[in-house]
């Protein structure tokens, strides 16, 4: 059955005292939501007392990036195993901030979501297309060029364990949301995709939008049937806002 899910993406932000606070505050008006998976993606200095201020909740841990690689000498980065040391089950890869401002290529998104898959993480796998591709008519290709380099190395049978996100890259961080329409655009098309291959694994599958979600439009976004709940920016830092987007996904 297809799950749905709300997860925070904290991006750099917070520390120690912050994420108590923020993390106080949520856990317990979460705890009613046992139907939908719930997550958090925090900082990696931040993993371990977040892991143990979520122990025993119904919050998530996840990392917001990964090595492809298993071990070896690359400075600065993190491997999968790592993060199952800290209790992740979820890692984003592919978020148009690592594909821009750090040249990730679709090619490396596709091994970082092979190399969480062969840890057992779950990767929250980001695809969207920027403002000028939406305005040149091309969303539709960008999107099935970032979902097919990751189908064609990791075969379609795995998207049986990952979970999507749309984010346009024109309405993260911007305030602009895009329309529910708009987005239930997008995510019946990469389930369409998806289905023309595995249609069981295109029904199960949780597709997320992402981008300007906030407490005030997270319910009409979450009725539309192809959006199977959010993955949220600012307001994942704002415990009021994550709460109600979280009980927006009615259950
Ligand atoms: P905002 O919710 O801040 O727009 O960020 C969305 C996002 O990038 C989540 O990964």
């Amino acid at each position: 059955m297809r799950k749905k899910m709300v997860a925070g993406n904290w991006k750099m932000h917070g520390n120690l005292s912050e994420n108590e606070q923020l993390l106080t505050a949520i856990i317990p008006a979460l705890n009613e939501l046992r139907n939908s998976l719930l997550a958090v993606c925090v900082p990696f200095p931040y993993l371990s007392s977040v892991q143990h201020l979520l122990h025993n909740t119904n919050l998530g841990l996840g990392a917001q990036n990964v090595s492809q690689f298993e071990k070896g000498a690359y400075t600065g980065e993190v491997s999968v195993s790592m993060l199952s040391d800290f209790g992740c089950k979820y890692v984003i890869v592919g978020h148009s901030e690592r594909r821009m401002l750090y040249s990730e290529s679709s090619s490396v998104v596709a091994d970082k979501y092979i190399a969480a898959q062969r840890g057992n993480l779950i990767p929250l796998l980001c695809v969207g297309e920027t403002l000028e591709q939406r305005e040149a008519g091309i969303t539709q290709q960008v999107i099935q060029e970032q979902m097919k380099a990751v189908i064609d190395k990791a075969g379609v049978d795995s998207l049986g364990k990952a979970i999507i996100a749309y984010e346009p890259v024109w309405a993260i961080g911007t305030g602009k949301t895009a329309s529910p329409q708009q987005a239930q655009d997008v995510h019946a098309f990469i389930r369409q995709g998806v289905s023309l291959q595995n249609s069981n694994v295109a029904n199960d599958l949780t597709i997320l939008y992402g981008g300007s979600v906030k407490a005030s439009n997270a319910s009409e976004l979450f009725a539309m049937p192809d959006i199977d709940g959010g993955l949220i920016g600012g307001a994942s830092l704002i415990a009021d806002d994550f709460i109600a987007i979280s009980r927006a996904l009615n259950n």
